[in-house]
């Protein structure tokens, strides 16, 4: 049996079980995906312990990618710890790339012996992952006797699953009829660039790859699909709550008797139950539910706040909410100055001004401000716009650049460089043996690099090199000394590949470290949640717990922390605690410090599946964010930068 998830189901158990249900396949929210994992291999640890007093074999259907991992871990830790074995497991993967060796550093079967065989006792010769090694015109047969291998074997007892941002399910892209069988697949364009991640670039990224199909995934007896991170929150909405449809496949998985989605929060934040709960079940109307319920009224309904009716309230699943404040009229007014409030052109307080309702305290008047940036352009991309206020405003900003952000250098922007120094010592005639051996090295490197081969030390420190000259340039041109720029370069980033290391405590200690030496009044950090495992993720953590490690100090108890957005997503409208706003001039003037980052323009390596430049995707989300502000009847301004305050 799964533990308990945080959030009850609301269609298929407990007291959300309401009139008005929208969730077609059960779905279990859980904190984070540590504790949902947890819960996924514990179940099944106790399938195969069923089938072992059984004497019969367990015979598991496996995912790759990045969701399982932690699922993976978990019956790792169990083996070892608890010694629960897989000597009765048989196992079938799902898919791999077409054509992929499998000792390639991104084929799936190399992923499975890293991520789970090596470590655990199933018989080799027990698992089975699709061959990317045939010739095409042989995938067909072999595709069928992988099906066939299925059903001999008796059908597979557990289907594990991830899900694609397009609602891919295996490789089953949109388009996939619901009797497929294994096949060979051509890959989406989304998840090409989503997979480009780890072959270096889109035009290695494999174009096919072969499949189990929809009918074999729904012909296990159970199947529970993983889902984490905000980035997957759309298309589990549609798959839970939408019409079974081609275009989104996982939605297919509402017609098998026995599927569960297990999910954190952060994927779950498109559900009604999370978006709108009013609408599952009664609700305390604190005022954030407040908040939330008349922004999302207003924004439904396409009627600015003031102009919201009792009917409006009573219409919509919120005639709670006025029983509980009156009428619609002083719900309005008071949720928008509430908003209003949240709106100030004085991230750092504004001097000698009444600041009851202002988000930051007006003193002390200069404040020291230390902004955490994830990677050397964060600083820029995601406050640009508040960053250059602060400093206008007489602050004394420094930017902690959490981490090198080396891997997102291209290779012949590297070599670019690296030649340039070697060329520039011949010029000039320096002699520096040891700076010519690392630039020559890591320039020999570059141009004998086979493809998905690892950077060597030298090529990170050179590709290292070049981001922090472009934040020093960022910083020039916003205007502080160079020496309030802290390059920290944190540990757990330094593997040379896109699977980082967890947060260690020399992380924590460089961060505290950091945080003592300025003793800032205000700190700026990413609060990321859209990539669980990512960067953005790791250096919050580390930031959140230096914070809490050092608020017994004097100066901590001074010191007021806002969390920006990344590059993805923002905050939703009710959260919003300080919303930054920018005119047209400030606008362009963030785009050219974000140009700064040469090596982060036209092509990049991480460019992920938004094909938007980095500039581009921050000015259409701060655009977006003055836009919901102005539909909602407040002011218009040109663009907004948006902050949440965390209060420990
Ligand atoms: C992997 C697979 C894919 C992934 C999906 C999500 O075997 O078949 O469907 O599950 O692309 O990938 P992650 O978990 O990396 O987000």
């Amino acid at each position: 049996m799964l533990a308990e998830p945080v959030l009850p189901d609301a269609a298929f158990s407990g007291p959300l079980q309401s009139a008005i249900t929208y969730e077609k396949i059960p779905t279990h929210i859980y904190a984070d995906a540590k504790a949902a994992s947890r819960a996924v291999a514990h179940e099944i640890a106790a399938l195969i312990r069923q089938k072992q007093k059984e004497k019969k074999p367990c015979i598991l259907g496996l995912a790759t990618g990045s969701s399982p991992k932690t699922v993976y871990a978990e019956l790792i830790r169990m083996h070892r710890e608890e010694g629960l074995s897989f000597h009765n497991v048989v196992s079938f993967n799902l898919d791999e790339y077409f054509p992929m060796e499998p000792d390639s550093l991104q084929s799936y079967w190399r992923f499975m012996r890293e991520q789970l065989f090596d470590h655990v006792d199933i018989p080799a010769g027990n698992y089975y992952v699709p061959d990317g090694t045939l010739r095409a015109d042989k995938v067909a047969e072999f595709a069928k006797h992988y099906d066939q291998q299925i059903a001999e074997a008796g059908g597979l007892d557990f289907q594990l699953l991830g899900i694609g941002g397009n609602g891919h399910i295996g490789f089953n892209e949109p388009g996939s009829l619901i009797n497929s069988h294994t096949r060979l697949m051509m890959l989406d364009h989304s998840t090409r660039a989503a997979a480009s991640v780890d072959f270096g670039g889109l035009s290695r990224t494999p174009r096919k790859a072969i499949t189990m199909g929809i009918a074999s995934i729904l012909g296990a007896k159970r199947v529970v699909l993983l889902a984490w991170g905000e980035r997957k929150a759309p298309v589990i909405q549609g798959a839970v709550e939408g019409t079974v449809t081609e275009t989104n496949p996982a939605s297919y998985l509402q017609t098998h008797p026995n599927a569960l989605f297990v999910i954190d929060t952060a994927a779950a934040s498109e559900l009604t139950r999370m978006k709108a709960p009013w609408l599952v079940d009664s609700v305390v109307w604190d005022n954030p539910m407040k908040k939330k319920a008349v922004t999302y009224l207003s924004l439904t309904l396409e009627k600015p706040i003031l102009k919201l009716t009792d009917r409006d309230y009573n219409d919509n699943g919120v005639s709670d909410l006025l029983a509980q404040y009156g009428q619609a009229y002083d719900i309005n007014i008071d949720v928008f100055n509430q908003l209003q409030h949240t709106i100030t052109g004085w991230p750092g307080g504004k001097p000698n001004a009444d600041d009851t309702n202002r988000p930051e305290r007006a003193l002390p008047t200069h404040k020291r401000v230390l902004l955490f940036s994830p990677h050397p352009d964060d600083d820029i991309i995601s406050m640009g716009g508040t960053f250059q206020r602060l400093v206008d405003q007489g602050h004394e900003v420094h930017v902690g650049y959490q981490t090198s952000g080396n891997i997102a250098v291209a290779d012949d922007e590297a070599l670019r460089f690296a030649d340039y120094v070697v060329d520039f010592n011949t010029r000039f005639g320096i002699k520096s043996p040891e700076a010519t051996r690392i630039f020559q090295d890591a320039a020999t490197s570059l141009r004998n690099k086979k493809d998905s081969e690892m950077d060597t030390d030298e090529v990170r420190q050179v590709k290292g090199l070049i981001r922090m000259g472009e934040a020093k340039s960022t910083c020039r041109f916003v205007g502080i000394p160079v020496e309030h720029a802290h390059f920290m370069n944190l540990p757990f980033y330094e593997t040379g590949k896109v699977e980082k290391k967890p947060l260690s405590e020399e992380d924590i200690k460089i961060t505290m470290d950091l945080i003592e030496k300025i003793k800032p009044h205000q700190i700026y950090a990413a609060g990321d949640l859209a990539d669980p495992h990512g960067t953005h993720k790791v250096c919050l953590d580390a930031v959140l717990e230096a914070v809490k490690r050092l608020s017994h100090k004097n100066f901590m108890k001074d010191c007021w922390v806002w969390l920006y957005r990344g590059a993805w997503a923002e905050w939703d409208i009710h959260e919003i605690e300080m919303a930054v706003p920018m005119s047209p001039d400030q606008v362009t003037k963030k785009r050219l410090g974000i140009f700064k980052h040469q090596s982060q323009k036209d092509g990049v390596v991480y460019q992920g599946t938004d094909s938007r430049e980095f500039w581009q995707r921050a000015e259409e989300r701060n655009r977006a964010t003055a836009g919901l502000y102005n539909r909602l009847g407040l002011a218009e301004y040109e663009a907004m930068e948006a902050f949440v305050r965390w209060k420990g």
